[in-house]
Order: structure tokens, then sequence, then C-alpha cells
């Protein structure tokens, strides 16, 4: 992760710098002091190419002299509409914008959020460089360290270690969902959050027999055509009073989507490795949670199957019996992700009577038919909980948005043979696909996040690069922060 320290300084001594400039308003100082340290090459600049401070506009000065490598300008937009997560698309722009350089700075000036822009930076500096040949040579040649400069330094340093956090789940849940099929196997993935015990996790490893046990039948009838054993893994992060009952967040984890026996197409179902993404997620945000001790009860409960083609793979027609007693007929082996959270949704209610449950999954096609890669659909029993999962949405910009539901989708299941099936038709799909989620929550709030179309992006966007987003992340933590924390 890149490293950031913080310094009130006013004056970077060469290097590369990446400069804040609010629209509509006068330079900041540091602009015009390296304005006339350099002959007035930065206002030439600023004019040749008809930069003005707009929100994601940026311009980069190569070699503009006084000791500097760069000076890059990045647009911010109206200092009095500069919000958090506006901050943190400035940075992921800015750390993308200074190259590979040795020194590095950015100059925050007298905005606000610097420890946001700060987020935005680590973020924006992320590189998945694991398979890459010569991975020492990669290292040196990134960014490695960022001073940010700010006239608040202090107030940044005090916010920094909380949002450092936050930013190493986002790293977390984008490493896992970038993570090869091959290698990130169910068993695999709870090995991994298993070395999450030292942030203090309370860490539980469910495997097939204990499955078994618990009746998980709908689960297990999905892992059953892998050669790879299924695993429910349990997070507890108790940072509340001693007796509130839990927030839960569950997640799908498959860790490969071949579809089954109604297997894919073979275009683009590699993509099928980050089918784990609301595992990922939930991982990520426990991570983010004990990070920074936070004053609340969480449990991250996560389903990890892989759901493939064998001898011994599920077939169209067979019918499952859930944990929760309901049977359910398997129509279609590619709606596999809701029969894994029928389960473990079941089994996070019972076991832990808790205020709320969160799912999020890559559910549905049928979302991104529907709200493309901006919004993710927000599915809820609770008006509540919805409203304050969507405003938290808007805070961090992981943005939700509100489907409906009712009996009328939910009579789509309606099966010949058992108490539903698991498909209800291509029109409306992510709704029914959520109304089937339903079922198996009972009167708890609950609210379900189907993230297909926003977990993974197939260009940079917003300062950050392409691939793993870590959507979700930041929105729950904020969520639990201004919603269920003691102040
Ligand atoms: N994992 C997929 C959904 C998905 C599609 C996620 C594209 C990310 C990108 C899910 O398991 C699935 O296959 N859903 C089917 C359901 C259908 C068979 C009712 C779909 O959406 O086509
Ligand atoms: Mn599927
Ligand atoms: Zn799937």
């Amino acid at each position: 992760m890149l490293e950031i320290s913080f310094s009130a300084e006013t004056l970077p001594q060469g290097g590369a710098l990446a400069l804040l400039v609010p629209e509509g308003a006068e330079a900041p100082a540091l602009f015009k002091s390296l304005d006339d340290a350099t002959g007035g090459t930065l206002s030439r600049a600023v004019k040749a190419d008809e930069f003005t401070g707009k929100a994601g506009s940026s311009t980069v000065v190569l070699a503009p002299g006084a000791g500097f490598d760069r000076v890059v300008l990045i647009g911010v937009g109206r200092a009095e509409a500069f919000e958090p997560k506006d901050a943190e698309k400035a940075g992921g722009i800015a750390a993308t914008a200074l190259g590979r350089g040795e020194k590095a700075a950015l100059a925050v000036g007298s905005l606000p959020h610097a420890a946001h822009v700060a987020l935005g930076a680590v973020l924006g500096a992320y590189h998945f460089s694991l398979y890459h040949g010569a991975p020492e040579d990669d290292k040196t040649h990134r960014l490695a360290s960022l001073t940010v400069l700010a006239a608040d330094a202090a107030q940044a340093e005090a916010a920094w270690p909380a949002l450092s956090a936050v930013a190493r789940g986002v790293i977390l849940t984008r490493d896992l969902v970038t993570e090869p099929a091959n290698v990130l196997n169910p068993v695999e993935f709870a090995e991994r959050v298993s070395t999450l015990r030292s942030l203090g996790l309370d860490v539980e490893v469910l495997d097939q027999p204990a499955m078994e046990k618990l009746g998980f039948g709908a689960l297990l009838g999905v892992a059953q055509g892998s050669d790879a054993e299924p695993r429910t893994v349990i997070m507890r992060w108790n940072g509340g009073e001693k007796d509130d009952a839990p927030l839960a967040f569950i997640g799908k984890g498959v860790t490969f989507d071949s579809g089954g026996i109604s297997i894919k197409p073979a275009a683009g179902m590699e993509e099928m490795k980050w089918d784990m993404a609301g595992a990922a997620t939930v991982t990520g945000l426990m991570a983010a949670l004990a990070g920074r001790k936070a004053k609340v009860n969480a449990v991250g409960v996560i389903g990890l199957v892989e759901n493939m083609v064998s001898g011994n793979a599920q077939r169209p027609g067979d019918v499952v019996r859930s944990a929760s007693g309901q049977t359910i007929e398997v129509l279609n082996t590619d709606a596999e992700g809701r029969l894994v959270l029928a389960d473990i949704l079941w089994y996070a209610r019972e076991r832990f009577a808790p205020k709320l449950m969160v799912d999020l999954a890559t559910l549905t096609g049928a979302i991104i038919i529907s709200l493309g890669h901006e919004y993710a659909g927000l599915f809820s029993n609770n008006d509540n909980l919805a409203g304050g999962l969507a405003q938290a949405g808007e805070i961090t910009g992981d943005k939700l948005w509100r489907m409906p539901m009712g009996k009328e989708y939910d009579a789509l299941l309606k099966s010949d043979i058992a108490d539903m099936k698991n498909i209800g038709g291509r029109p409306g799909g992510a709704i029914t696909a959520a109304q089937f989620l339903k079922r198996f929550v009972g009167e708890t709030p609950w609210a379900h996040l189907d993230i297909a179309g926003t977990a993974w992006s197939s260009k940079p966007r917003n300062g950050q690069p392409k691939g793993a987003t870590g959507f979700g992340v930041r929105l729950l933590d904020t969520f639990v922060r201004t919603q269920h924390e003691k102040a």
C-alpha cells in the first residue's frame, strides 16, 4: 500500500507534485509561488490547455523547472461543493498522474478532507502485481510513498488511522476479487480470512460435514460438482456493548461460476472468477471495522462454493432442501448464488438474531441491464434500512438504487413439485432473485445489494484503476459509522 505522510509545509522541494486546483476561485498560493519560480511556465500551461479547475480535469506539466520533474494540476470543481467523495476522486486522479517517481507530494492547500484525498490516492495507486514477471522491479517502479501537504495537516493526520484501515479493507477486497479461481478456491479463501484473526476478528470455519449437519442442502447442492470443498466462514467483531444484537453482513462467495450443467457461454466466462465479490466485500468490511476498532458488534457470514460441471454436478430439475426446511426445485443450475445465500441468510438469522442483515452478491445479469455500472441494486423489506443504506451510498459514491419488490413478483417462483423454484423467468430477473432471498430472512430487517454491475470495472473510473472496485466496503463502513456507532 502506498505510504502516506502529512505535512503542513508549503513548499515542496522538487520531484513530482500534484496540486489540487478549485474552479472559479483564486489560484492556490503554491500555484503562484511555483509559477514565479518557473518563470510563468505553469500559467502558460494552464492557458494552453484551457485548464479551469473543472472537477475531473487535469493537466500535466513536464519539467517546468525549479527542480520539478512534473507538476500535475488536478481540477476539483467548486471549493464550496468539495465533499469527501470528491476528495477521494481527486486523490485517485493525482496518484495516477504522478507517475512512478521516487519523491512525490500532493498539495491540498486550504481545501478540506485531506485525509480523504490520501484515501483516494492510496486506492488510485492500487495495482495487483502478484503474477507479473520480476515483481521486485515492478515495485521499485511504482509510487511507494506520498506526502500530502495540507493547511490542516494535523486534522488529516488524526483522521488517517481510521481511513487507512478502510483503505486496507478495500485493498483486501480487490485482491481477493482479482485472484484467479485456480488459486482462490473456497478452501484457500477461508484460509485467507483466517489470517484476519491478527486484527482481533473472531473467525470460525464450517467445513462440509459441519454444513451437512446444519442441513445446508441448497449451498451443498451447488458445491457438489466441484472437487474443491465448500466452506462457510463466520467473522465476528465485538466492539460494541456486550448484549447489543449484531449487525450481520452476508456475502455470496462463488469462487468460480461456470453455470454448472446449465453452462454459460465461453465468451466472458473468465469474468466469473469474481463471482465471490460479495464475500470479498464482507471480508474487507470486517477487516476495516476491526482495523479501526469500530464501536459496534458485527458479524460477517460468507458462503464459499465453486459452481462446476462434473458427473456429480447438480442437475436441472433436482430438488434440494434448504436449512430453513423449505424445498427448492433447481430449474437452472446457473441461478446458484441465491441457493448459497438461502442457507447462510437463514443461518445468520437463526444463530445471531441480528439487528439487521445486509447481503451482497453478484447475483444477476439482469441488474446490469436495469442499472448499468453506476448504481448497485438495493432491495429491502424495511424502508428505514433502505433509506440509511442509500444515504451512505450518496456520501461515499458507492451508489444504490432501490428496486421494487412485491407479492406479484414472488408468485413467479411457484413450483409444481417443491416450495419454490430457483428462477422466475427473464422479466424482472433481479427482482425475482431478491424475492427468492426474502423467503429466507423472516421478519429481520434485511437489504440485498446486487453488485453484479459494480464489483468490477472494465475501464478506469473516478481516479480508480480498472478491475476489482471494492464497491461496498466504504459504503457499509460509512453506514456503520454514521448510523450504528456511538460517537
Ligand atoms: N453470477 C451470475 C450473475 C452475474 C452475471 C454476475 C454477470 C456478474 C456478471 C449469476 O450466478 C447468474 O448466472 N445469474 C443468472 C440467473 C439466471 C439463470 C436466472 C443470470 O443473471 O443470467
Ligand atoms: Mn450463475
Ligand atoms: Zn453466480
